[in-house]
């Protein structure tokens, strides 16, 4: 029995068994309210002194906040609970009894503090809404991607070799020999669409991102589609169908979680294709216009991006960035080969990017060149450069960033609460 079907009032009446988390006590007049929380939601259970044995009434004075418990009770409506609903104590148990002085009292905390706390912040309401909001999130790319015939093909997290650039490798020792953590599943997508056409694979991502910023993590989740045959064109399609069936399925699924973050959802109705396509040629344009000083064949930064995101009221994609500043594997553009055949996906209200794609090069010889104009070590390569040999095909695909996806989609000003466990520069602990 949970208290999820308690407040949907499908066992008013009836005895219920529940076991959960004390969340908040008080008494008066010879009753005692308490608070419990259980994983489905919380629900307000009284004990009255008449009622219970003496016993169950003093061990329950005792109790501390996040003592775990067992009761039974019936369920009454009560239009002063919160909820609408309370369970009539008539039993009791304390599993354990919490150590007095739960560190999260109600008080305000500093976030060093609740980060230092990370293992028992997670059970606050607010962080169990977002952490509810992401896993809805992961089950809507899933879905998606399922329902539309792709194949799940993991990809592994020690690579002999750099995906997006050397800079941000993570390596490590391997029995004699280094490795590196993955910093996207990408290239292993590439070979096992050769096998099923339409692939993802969705896992931990690691990069050694200096950058101290409200959206970078050191391990991150990403879902990664790798699409045969796919052209730049489809490619952004896809990103366009399977980012509104995102929001659509939060916004079903999680409305109650939205009230608990005060998120505004009607920027978020609005997200259906078409999305705007921007290059990011006209990009700089508009940013010059709007008095940055940055140059063609710059990146675009935080600043930049957000600028050009609070332009659009959907996601907008930037497209056709310059080739030299992009990853090795990006197909040139055949009209301008300047630039890449590539898109990030910006989303909305100031965010910037949450997904980052692009045609991917398939003829062996622009592969090889591109490798060693990189400098990169050909022979970690040689497996990858071997798709290109044998049945060979224009393909596409793009990686989509979980944790930045809800960041947007709670509307949250840093990146470390999508996450249970927050990796960046400065934290590994908890
Ligand atoms: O744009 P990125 O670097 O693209 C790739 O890794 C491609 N290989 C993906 C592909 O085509 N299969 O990263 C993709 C997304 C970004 O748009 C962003 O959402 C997220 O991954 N991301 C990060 N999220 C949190 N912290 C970081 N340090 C991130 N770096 C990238
Ligand atoms: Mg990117």
């Amino acid at each position: 029995m949970s208290v999820k079907d308690i407040l949907e009032g499908k066992l008013t009446g009836k005895e219920v068994e529940l076991k959960g988390w004390l969340v908040t006590k008080r008494s008066s007049g010879g009753v005692q309210f308490l608070m419990i929380r259980d994983g489905t939601g919380t629900i307000q259970s009284t004990i009255h002194k008449d009622e219970v044995n003496e016993k169950i009434f003093q061990e329950t004075d005792k109790l501390t906040q996040e003592s775990s418990l067992a009761l039974k009770g019936i369920v009454k409506v009560d239009k002063r609970a919160p909820g609408g609903y309370e369970i009539r104590v008539n039993d009791l148990q304390i599993v354990q009894l919490a150590v007095q002085d739960y560190p999260l009292s109600k008080k305000a905390h500093g976030i060093d503090f609740l980060m230092d706390w990370r293992h028992l912040w997670i059970r606050s309401p607010r962080q169990i809404a977002i952490l509810k909001i992401r896993a809805e999130v992961v089950k809507a790319c899933r879905d998606f991607l399922d329902e539309q015939g792709f194949t799940l093909t993991d990809s592994p997290i020690f690579t002999p070799s750099s995906v997006e650039g050397v800079a941000t490798l993570f390596e490590t020792p391997y029995f004699g020999d280094k490795a590196f953590l993955t910093q996207s599943g990408q290239l292993y997508v590439e070979a096992t669409m050769a096998a099923f056409g339409k692939v993802y694979c969705f896992g931990p991502t690691f990069r050694a991102e200096k950058s101290k910023t409200p959206r970078h993590l050191t391990e991150f989740w990403m879902v990664e589609p790798e699409m045969a045959f796919f052209t730049f064109e489809d490619n952004l399609r896809l990103q366009e169908e399977m980012l509104t069936y995102i929001v659509k399925k939060t916004l079903e699924k999680r409305s109650k979680e939205f009230e608990v973050l005060k998120r505004d959802t009607k920027p978020l109705k609005k997200v259906e294709p078409p999305f705007d396509r921007i290059s990011y040629t006209e990009a700089i344009g508009m940013l010059q216009k709007d008095g940055f000083s940055i140059e063609w064949g710059e990146d675009l930064g935080l600043p930049h991006e957000k600028a050009i995101s609070l332009k659009f009221e959907k996601p907008v994609f930037v497209h056709r960035y310059p080739a030299r500043t992009r990853a090795f594997y990006m197909q040139p553009d055949p009209e301008d080969p300047k630039v890449a055949l590539c898109a990030d996906l910006m989303a909305p209200e100031g965010y910037g990017e949450i997904i980052g794609g692009s045609e991917r090069i398939y003829d062996l010889k622009l592969l090889e060149q591109r490798i060693e104009e990189f400098g990169l070590p050909k022979k970690a390569y040689e497996w990858y450069l071997a798709l290109r040999k044998f049945g060979s095909v224009p393909h596409s695909g793009f990686g989509l960033g979980i944790e930045r996806t809800v960041t947007w989609i709670c509307k949250l000003k840093h990146i470390r609460e999508t996450i249970p466990f927050p990796r960046t520069t400065t934290r590994i602990y908890p």
